[in-house]
């Protein structure tokens, strides 16, 4: 009996040490210290031994059992050490190489213009307001004095989608808008950029740009309040020095009507390649509400008048940032946008 066990022993402990994972360990564990193991069988033969023999083998037996359990945990300990020290040779990472970089996108240079407006006529007490890009006849034209067949509608030449729907060709559609939703109630100041569509695509023109409208409605509302506002407007969007020159002109939707030419920044006003050699460059339409428009859109132009204007952004955006060609702004090319 002793030296079976003995060789139980011996068996195990060579086992043991030629072990190097977990699940043979396991198995090992079940084969000489399980109910069924070697060792098991021997304590329950123990009723075939002489008496006196007994206490001697059981005894025997433990002790064997005991060491086993020791060696098999000491083993179980190298063995999760050695996994761990290879997980972490596994799962090392470098922190002093660089990341990777994310990348940002920047502001586009016509929605910087955009907000620039918008924060500076917020400062003087406009509102901004908004309109459908899908318009229809009669507020993109017909409330802002162009009947049909009027001579002027084709100034604009639009996408119509049915008789009544076309996409917007100017933004003044907001006008009609604004003023009918007020209808004297309160006076108007309110100032509307988004886009706008017309037939027409080259250098300094897309089917698809961007228009900023003005209005202001109340009484007692002149010219000189028109001019002091594009005023400050071409100082503190267009440059510091600018100087404006308001050459009559015609809309249907005003009376009297101006374009408005700023001095040019790029030479000052001396003449350059920029303004023509003009000192002037064109950059919005502008003049006294049509007492028509007023009558329309629920306004007595006895008692209300009232100014408008209208400019195009990415004419505003080109000057500047500097962009020769208005396509440039809607390629898509991040090279081109970064830049901003
Ligand atoms: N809507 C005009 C255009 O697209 C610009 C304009 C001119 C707007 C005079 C106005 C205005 O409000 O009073 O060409």
């Amino acid at each position: 009996m002793k030296e079976k066990i003995a060789k139980i022993e011996k068996e195990a402990k060579e086992a043991l040490e030629k072990i190097v994972d977990k699940q043979t360990l396991n198995e090992l564990k079940i084969k000489y210290l399980g109910k069924k193991s070697e060792l098991t069988n021997v304590l329950k033969d123990m009723a075939n031994i002489a008496k006196e023999e007994r206490p001697k083998i059981g005894s025997l037996a433990n002790k064997v059992r005991n060491e086993l359990e020791e060696k098999i945990k000491e083993k179980e300990q190298e063995l999760e050490k050695i996994e761990l020290a290879r997980k972490i040779e596994k799962e090392k990472i470098d922190v002093t190489l660089p990341g990777t970089k994310v990348k940002k996108g920047t502001k586009h240079p016509v929605n910087s213009v955009i907000e620039e407006i918008e924060d500076l006529f917020v400062s003087m007490g406009y509102t901004v307001e908004s309109g459908p890009e899908l318009e229809t006849d009669r507020f993109c034209f017909e409330l802002l004095n162009l009947p049909q067949g009027h001579p002027a509608r084709d100034m604009q030449d639009s996408f119509y989608i049915t008789d009544e729907y076309l996409l917007r060709t100017q933004t003044s559609a907001v006008q009609a808008r604004t003023m009918l939703a007020n209808k004297e109630k309160s006076p108007i100041r309110m100032i509307c950029p988004g886009k706008t569509y017309r037939r027409e695509d080259d250098a300094t023109h897309s089917h698809q740009f961007t228009q900023a409208e003005g209005l202001v409605i109340d009484k007692n509302i002149s010219f000189a309040d028109l001019k002091g506002t594009l005023e400050i407007f071409a100082k503190e969007i267009i440059g510091k020095n600018s100087k404006l020159r308001f050459r009559p002109s015609y809309f249907p939707f005003t009376e009297p009507s101006y374009e408005v030419d700023v001095s040019c920044f790029k030479c000052g006003g001396k003449g350059c390649n920029l303004c023509k050699k003009t000192g002037w460059i064109e950059v919005l339409g502008a003049g006294m509400v049509h007492p028509n428009v007023l009558t329309m859109c629920g306004y007595d132009p006895e008692k209300y008048s009232g100014f408008a204007f209208g400019l195009g952004l990415e004419r505003i955006a080109m000057f500047k940032y500097n962009i020769p060609d208005m396509r440039y702004l809607y390629a898509n090319d991040v090279r081109f946008l970064s830049q901003f």
